[in-house]
């Protein structure tokens, strides 16, 4: 699948509703499984990611149905999973492998899990090291110094032991794979990260009454004397900061009559985007806060001619908050003025794409000098002239193929994103978005 996106001849203007957070919509599929009540579920995104997380769910004895707007989840509670009768595909979705191995970890019955050929090169190291060191056995094929999929899990022959584990990288999905698997540990399970990975899990599995305490950067699970019950009424799934952070980008670069998208989560390990986006002089103005269960949201609305901005530098936690937005971030570094420098982002490296290559690649297609650095770039801006109109390959990476469509509104002419498929892993109904605005997109 291919886009075709014509420069934006007139302010954007409309108000979009964006899915359902991937993130939350993972754990609230995932966790639900391990509660021994019912749990209503509303707002779960429509992306292919979540979708495997649901079969998933299914594949290990869960039930999802449809009761109105809403999915009620029947779980297994935590000791009832029953061994799939297949390999589980994980698809596109690092979230899914990596918290399913967290959650199978500690099961007295063998799991295999497999995805698609990116996945199939992304590394699982980082959470079989410490899994392994709890006393799960967790195998897959080597390479390139990693273990990559598919993994076989287990099965676990005792309860797994607890750690205490100081994470080498900010990693919300090997932090959650680690909390879960102490779920299944005999006392208290820590890890301590080195920056603000997303606190998701930490909210949620709080709510849903786990042995949960969150000390600064130190999160753990004590599970002596718990009554090992999981329960909840419901999770509200407040739409995907991350797609919106496209919109945010486009209507700040077109220029926005009034562009209003609702109901976001702005939770502070999510919101690196808009620090950076003030940081620049781009103003986004929050409406309407307030609370959605354990999550903070909030709408955001942008108005006004084509933002002036200014470069900037997005390094250390600042860079953790934003690192799954750092593609379109550097479009608007690439009509900002001055040269926006983004450090401290090596994990970009172990994205869908190698994000580091992919958006600098993505850059110079659009005729910006974009400097590939080891663990980030630096983005050469120009707010006076308009971008050269591209051919990108977005290599099979749905932020960098929206990121692409969001710099093609300011081309010189029209731009064609090829290898764009995966934008449904996350946002579907990401073309539609921009079309309501006033953006000119065509699918081929
Ligand atoms: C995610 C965590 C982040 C993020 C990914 C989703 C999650 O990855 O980039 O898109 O839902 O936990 P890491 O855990 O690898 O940092």
């Amino acid at each position: 699948m291919k886009f075709l996106v014509e420069p934006a001849t007139r302010p954007l203007s409309g108000t979009i509703a964006i899915p359902g957070d991937k993130s939350i919509g993972h754990r609230a599929l995932l966790f639900s499984l391990l509660s021994a009540t019912p749990v209503r579920v509303r707002g779960l995104g429509d992306g292919a990611d979540n979708g495997r997380s649901a079969k998933a769910i299914t594949a290990l004895g869960g039930s999802i149905a449809r009761d109105g707007d809403a999915m009620i989840i029947r779980g297994t509670g935590l000791d009832g999973m029953r061994a799939p009768p297949a390999a589980i595909d994980c698809g596109n979705s690092g979230t899914t492998i990596r918290l399913l191995c967290g959650l199978l970890a500690g099961q007295r019955f063998q799991t295999q899990l497999f995805g698609d050929e990116s996945l199939s090169k992304r590394p699982m190291k980082r959470v079989i090291e410490p899994l392994a060191a709890m006393g799960a056995t967790i195998v897959g094929p080597g390479g390139s110094g990693d273990v990559t999929p598919p993994l076989t899990i287990g099965p676990a022959a005792r309860a797994l032991t607890a750690i205490d584990y100081a994470l080498p990288m900010a990693s919300a999905q090997v932090k959650t794979a680690i909390l879960l698997a102490g779920l299944y540990a005999d006392g208290t399970t820590t890890v301590t990260e080195p920056g603000p990975s997303r606190d998701h899990s930490e909210r949620m599995l709080a709510y849903l009454g786990a042995p949960l305490t969150v000390s600064g950067r130190r999160t753990s699970i004590a599970t002596g004397g718990w009554d090992r019950r999981l329960a909840g009424d419901g999770f509200e799934v407040p739409g995907d900061p991350s797609s919106s952070a496209f919109l945010v980008a486009a209507a700040l670069v077109a220029g926005a009559g009034e562009v209003r998208l609702t109901n976001l989560c702005v939770n502070p390990t999510r919101t690196g985007f808009l620090d950076a986006i003030a940081a620049m002089g781009g103003t986004v103005e929050r409406d309407q806060p307030r609370d959605a269960g354990p999550e903070p949201v909030a709408d955001l609305v942008i108005r006004g001619a084509a933002a002036e901005l200014r470069a900037t530098e997005i390094a250390g936690d600042l860079a953790v908050r934003s690192i799954d937005e750092l593609p379109v971030l550097a479009v608007l570094a690439a009509r900002a003025r001055g040269t926006t420098v983004i450090r401290d982002a090596d994990e970009l490296r172990v994205k869908e794409s190698d994000r580091i290559a992919t958006t600098c690649a993505m850059l110079r297609g659009f005729g910006v000098v974009c400097e590939e650095r080891p663990d980030g770039f630096a983005v050469e801006g120009n707010p006076d002239r308009p971008l050269k109109a591209a051919q990108v390959h977005a290599d099979g990476d749905h932020r960098i193929a929206m990121a692409a469509a969001v710099a093609a509104l300011v081309a010189d002419g029209v731009t064609t994103i090829d290898d764009a498929d995966n934008v449904a892993t996350s946002y579907p109904g990401f073309a539609g978005a921009l079309r309501q605005l006033g953006g000119t997109i065509t699918v081929a």
